[in-house]
């Protein structure tokens, strides 16, 4: 699993957060770890501490590659990498649309960071589009948080639908539960039925905690400041399991 994508339709399902403790996490087992904010939010970056990335306009691929490469910035903490948020990248489905291979460009583009790290990281903005299908189309592995509602089962629904519509494949669909209340009886019910449904669901559960809202104030992962508090544990267990996962 060298490409991982933090990824969903729906917003506030806790991508974000999971991307910043996946990179930390990662990098805590010594994977040279790149995270790469294509959200224009740029909350992964504000978490961070980094300051946005230059302006640099997309016109097609190749200003797209040296965009990234000329702003790979260093994190705090060696051995973990990020590419800032570009408020550019809202132009990202204008420009993809006029180029042919219009959905394989991402993976493309990654090719060329990939020697100089273990694992590639997305954050990604929620919705469906064409950023969102070379997202797909690049990623081993795609990490999408479910809240366990109603709302966010159907979500997902949706997605594995557009993935059996465009002939992606399915097995690189990796739910897990995001924002888990155990004493939320609906919680417990659908994490009992929904991923019967979905071979490829993790096991590891990532609770509600006040502890994760912290990290707007800390700014830093919370895995930084909180190492041993029960979310902290939940997101390493589940880096545990995503790199247990058969994959390059
Ligand atoms: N496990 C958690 N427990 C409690 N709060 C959480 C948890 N995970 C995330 N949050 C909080 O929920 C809010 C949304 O989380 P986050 O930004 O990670 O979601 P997102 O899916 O990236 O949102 P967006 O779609 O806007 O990018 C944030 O305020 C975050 O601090
Ligand atoms: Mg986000």
């Amino acid at each position: 699993m060298k490409i991982l994508s933090s990824y969903s339709i729906k917003g506030g399902v806790g991508k974000t957060a999971l991307a910043v403790n996946l990179a930390f996490a990662l990098r805590e087992a010594g994977h040279r770890t790149l995270l790469l904010d294509l959200d224009p939010q740029g909350a992964a970056t504000f978490y961070f501490r980094v300051g946005s990335a230059e302006k640099y306009r997309i016109r097609d691929t190749d200003s797209l590659a040296e965009g990234l490469r000329n702003n790979i910035r260093e994190s705090d903490f060696p051995g973990l990498d990020i590419i800032p948020s570009n408020l550019g990248y809202r132009r990202f489905d204008i420009v993809l649309d006029g180029m042919k291979k219009r959905r394989s460009q991402l993976r493309r583009v990654l090719e060329e960071l990939k020697p100089d790290y273990d694992v590639i990281l997305m954050d990604c903005p929620p919705n469906i589009t064409l950023l969102s299908e070379n997202v797909f189309r690049a990623s081993d592995g795609i990490l999408v948080p479910i809240i366990p509602t109603v709302l966010s089962r159907r979500a997902l629904e949706q997605l594995a639908g557009f993935f059996k519509d465009e002939n992606l494949p399915r097995e690189t669909l990796r739910p897990f539960f995001s924002m888990v209340q155990k004493r939320n009886k609906m919680h417990r019910e659908i994490m009992d039925d929904l991923p019967a449904a979905y071979p490829g669901f993790l096991k590891s559960v990532i609770p509600f905690s006040a502890d994760v809202e912290k990290m707007g104030l800390r700014r830093m992962p919370l895995l930084a400041y909180s190492k041993a508090c029960e979310a902290a544990r939940a997101y390493r267990a589940l880096c545990d399991e995503i790199l247990s996962l058969a994959g390059p």
